[in-house]
Parts: structure tokens; sequence; C-alpha cells
């Protein structure tokens, strides 16, 4: 990328910044831009900048581009070998210490991700008060989770029985039970700039960080650390790793799942 190049993309960045809070800064520069080009070239907008003019006049566009930067793919019991994993080993566990459990979807999108634990602690753990908390950036996706809407290819891993006890079908939809739903709290949250709540069990962050920067993804493991109880579970997404996790904090008990575990000092006094 040229200076001029640069200094465009970088009016830009502080353009969106201030219109919607999101710091692009923060995210992959290259594949960001391609994909904020595919907008461009559709307005007709030259430059970022000009882009920028049309984001700060027409609402719907501004809406269009946050709904185009977040991607906001997700299914019911995404990899669903993993979700076996959560039911039969992590979730039993994590119940063994706490019956009560406190869980965490960040980047949650359209709450199939949530839906699917709800649905498994009905199972497994039905007499506990479960706090499960759902976050996104992007308040198309929140609006979807809330009215819990989905399609067949949503809901394609979904056992006979579950579809069975926790959808309608509605047409060709399958509308959430107003039972699961009550379970979750949404909200907008911003993992880049707003503040952690804390005391988790288990914290979901599957497919939400490919874009963000090494940088960004250090600091935001390092706050999901600290958001965690003692042993709590971060469960990340199946094309991720945390390489330096130990380092960071945490131990990998098996691919996708990491343990919180004393840091490099705290290990060493033990
Ligand atoms: C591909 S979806 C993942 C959904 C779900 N976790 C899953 O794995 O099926 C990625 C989500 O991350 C959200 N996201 C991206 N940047 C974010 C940020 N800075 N803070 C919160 N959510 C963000 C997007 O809005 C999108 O809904």
């Amino acid at each position: 990328m040229d200076y001029a190049d640069a200094a465009d993309y970088e009016v830009f960045r502080r353009k969106v910044m201030m219109l919607t809070g999101i710091d692009l800064g923060l995210y992959k520069s290259q594949q960001m831009q391609r994909r904020i080009r595919s907008l461009l070239d559709k307005v007709g907008a030259a430059t970022f900048a000009a882009y920028g003019n049309i984001l700060q006049r027409d609402s719907e566009e501004l809406k269009r581009f946050r709904d185009h930067i977040m991607i906001n793919v997700s299914e019911f019991f995404r990899n669903p070998e993993k979700f076996k994993e959560l039911e039969k080993k992590i979730l039993p566990e994590l119940l063994r210490n706490s019956p009560n459990l406190n869980i965490w979807s960040a980047g949650a999108s359209n709450g199939a991700e949530i839906y699917s634990i709800a649905m498994v602690l009905d199972d497994i753990a039905p007499r506990g008060y479960h706090k499960l908390l759902a976050t996104d950036i992007d308040s198309g996706a929140m609006a979807q989770a809330l009215a819990g809407v989905y399609g067949a290819l949503d809901v394609r891993n979904v056992s006979k029985d579950r579809l069975a006890k926790h959808f309608v079908k509605e047409g060709s939809s399958y509308v959430i039970s107003p039972k699961i739903k009550s379970k979750v709290q949404f909200k907008m949250h911003n993992l880049l700039a707003d503040r952690f709540e804390r005391n988790f069990d288990l914290i979901l962050c599957r497919n939400v960080v490919i874009y963000f920067t090494d940088d960004a993804k250090q600091v935001l493991y390092g706050k999901f650390r600290e958001s965690l109880k003692d042993d709590g579970i971060l469960f990340i997404g199946g094309t991720e790793t945390i390489l330096n996790s130990r380092e960071l904090g945490f131990a990998s008990t098996s691919p996708f799942f990491y343990r919180r575990a004393p840091l490099g000092k705290e290990a060493a006094a033990l």
C-alpha cells in the first residue's frame, strides 16, 4: 500500500471510529480493506475517504457497512463433535465444581451458539440456576437472536429430539421455544473496547477473532483469562489455536478448549 492509500484508509478508520466506535486498526488491515472495497465499488466511491463521507450522511449505508464487515455466519451445534465433548466432558466437570454455571458467548451472532448451550444444560443440569450471557457488536445479529427464527440449514445439527422439544415449526422456519429463549440474556458489546464481566465458568469465543490483529487477540485472551474463574474454560473456534497459551495463563485441555491456569509468576510461586 503506498502512502496516499495508507493516508486515505487512516482518514476512513477515524471516521468509522467516530460513527460506530469500531476501531478498524484492531482488525487485520488487508482482509478488512478487501472486504470494504467491494462496498466502495457498489456505491461508486473512488476512495475510502469518499466512502466515509457517504457513511456519515446515509444511515442505511452505514448499517449495510456494519453488517458487511461483521460476518455473522453461525449455526446450532457448530462443530458437533466439539459440542459432544462439551456435553459429555467439559460441562459435567464444571458442574461438579458449581451446580449453577455462569457462561458467556462472546461474539454470539444470531444466538445459535448460546441457545445450543441452553438446550444441553436443559438436558444435563435442568435444576441449575445457570446464567447465560450472549453478546455481539452487531445490532442486526442481536435482533435476530432475540427473534429466534432460524432456517433449516441453521438447525441441521440439532437432534430430532431437541428439534421437537425446543422449536416450533412455522412454515419453513424453526422458532426457538420461549423456555430456551428466557434462559439467555443478550447485550450489545464490543470485545475490543467495552468492559468485561467476570466470574465465568465457561467463555465461548468462536470464529470471532479471525480478522483481529495478533496484538488485539493477545489483549483479548488476557482479558478472557481475567474474566474466568480459576479453572474456568475458554472454548475457541474450530480453525483457531492460541499459540502462546501457557504464556497467557491457559493450559490446553484438548484442541479448542483452554483452562485458566496460573500465569508464569503465579505458577512459580506455587
Ligand atoms: C462468524 S460469527 C461467530 C458466531 C458464533 N460464535 C459461532 O461460532 O457460530 C462472528 C461474530 O463476531 C462478531 N464480532 C466481530 N467483531 C466483534 C467485536 N469487536 N466485538 C463483539 N463482537 C464482534 C460479529 O458481529 C459476528 O456476529
